[in-house]
């Protein structure tokens, strides 16, 4: 298996121009940070369910997304979790074009990119790129790795004229901490960690603004996971992208968020700032999903209100009427059943200044603290007296500030 190059990882080894080149034509944009480069909408996506074999009739839909809203703040990471089958992987294909939306829009510096077509759209597709989850199916295990990366320019030729596309693609491998010297070699001579590399490279060869990344490290070893999410933070800073990174557990998605929106069955039931959604969640499946996060410290995990939620995620194709959760919801009441909460800031914190007035579409929203705050766990002593402040460990899966980064690791260290 092949080792990495540290000398390499910080992106500018090797003499790389791709980095400056890149800024320069960052620089030149118009967006600034903090302004919504993208704005979602209403976002819809149903699959007709048909019977009939030679006169094919539409007996229902799978709700895959049922009306989905978003901002994405340039130069910012919007983390979207949700259990397996909840919509993410439809959304993320819906806004890099891989799918067209049933409904809704997606406004791209303000323009609905869902009408485009043609060369109009050809130049948004530049600019919003996606990593998938599985880097052994994502890449062409016949195509050299230089191929796979730079096929890109293939579409979009005036990125990358013919001549200057090996040293392209080399700076690429330079930027994801792979050695430029591998460009002639196969997938399957590549670790898992080295292939969803060879996949942001790959991300990364159109200068993109918007990268949607959809569970880019789910299929990795958990000892390679920290590794990948870590050089997808750098690269954000480094070539200020926007980021869309999916996750299905909250754990993942904390390194690297600014805000984190909750999906469940089709629809986003929370949304706010990571410290409104880990510290202050108002929505009950975002309490149950926190409570399933792992706190490896066993004082803090005893502080850690465990939350079973019972039955399954019901069927897209039927989804219950009201509130879609409301099957599995230890607080659901008749008005659950009746009405739809909406999106938005609950009534009972409208007039409030703390971080629990954030959007949360549930009727009874109430401020639950399922995981203690990180860094400030107090915990009682057992003869009544109180304990000193005790630090209480991230339940990210990320590592701790004094963990050695994996951009970092000593020569010989690899991705597995
Ligand atoms: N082409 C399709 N035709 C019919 N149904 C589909 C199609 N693609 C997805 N679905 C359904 O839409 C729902 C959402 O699928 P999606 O892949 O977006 O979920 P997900 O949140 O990404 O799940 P996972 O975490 O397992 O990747 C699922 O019920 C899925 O079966
Ligand atoms: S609206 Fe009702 S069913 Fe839905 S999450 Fe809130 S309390 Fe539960
Ligand atoms: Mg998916």
């Amino acid at each position: 298996m092949p080792a990495e190059d540290p000398s390499r990882r910080d992106g500018t080894a090797g003499g790389s121009t791709l980095v400056s080149e890149a800024r320069e034509s960052i620089a030149a944009r118009p967006y600034a940070e903090g302004e919504p480069i993208l704005e979602v909408r209403g976002l819809v996506k149903h699959y007709p369910l048909t019977r009939g074999i030679l006169f094919k009739k539409q007996i229902g839909a799978v709700k895959a997304v049922d009306g989905v809203d978003f901002d994405l703040a340039a130069g910012e990471t919007l983390g979207i979790v949700g259990e397996s089958g909840c919509g993410k992987s439809t959304v993320a294909k819906m806004l890099v074009h891989l799918e067209p939306p049933t409904g809704g829009v997606i406004r791209y510096k303000g323009e609905d990119v869902t009408k485009l077509s043609g060369r109009a759209l050809k130049a948004v597709r530049r600019n919003i790129q996606m990593v998938f989850q599985d880097p052994y199916t994502s890449l062409n295990p016949r195509m050299t790795v230089g191929d796979i990366i730079g096929e890109p320019y293939e579409i979009h030729p005036e990125v990358a004229p013919k001549g200057s596309r090996r040293q392209k693609v080399q700076d690429l491998l330079d930027v994801v901490g792979l050695n430029p010297e591998y460009i002639n070699r196969y997938p399957h001579q590549f670790s898992g960690g080295q292939r969803q590399r060879i996949g942001i490279a790959r991300g990364l060869a159109l200068n993109p603004e918007i990268i949607v990344a959809d569970e880019p490290v789910s299929a990795l070893d958990v000892s390679v996971q920290a590794q990948v999410v870590n050089l997808l933070d750098r690269l954000q800073g480094e070539f200020s992208l926007s980021f869309v990174f999916i996750a299905h557990d909250l754990s993942i998605v904390r390194h690297i968020s600014d805000r984190v929106g909750v999906m469940y069955l089709g629809r986003i039931v929370e949304i706010g700032t990571d410290e409104e959604i880990y510290d202050h969640p108002t929505h009950p499946y975002t309490q149950a999903l926190l409570s399933a996060v792992p706190v490896p410290d066993p004082t803090a995990r005893e502080y850690r209100e465990r939350i079973i939620l019972h039955g399954d995620v019901p069927s897209p194709a039927a989804v219950p009427s009201g509130c879609r959760f409301r099957t599995r919801c230890w607080k659901a009441q008749e008005r659950c059943e009746l009405e739809v909460p909406l999106l938005a800031v609950p009534a009972v914190f409208r007039d409030t200044d703390t971080p629990a007035r954030h959007d949360s579409a549930c009727h009874f929203a109430e401020e639950k603290r399922v995981v203690p705050p990180e860094g400030t766990l107090e915990t009682p002593e057992p003869q009544d007296a109180p304990k000193p402040p005790r630090a209480a460990p991230s339940p990210d899966a990320g590592p701790s500030p004094d963990t050695p980064s994996p951009d970092r690791r000593e020569p010989g260290e690899e991705d597995r």
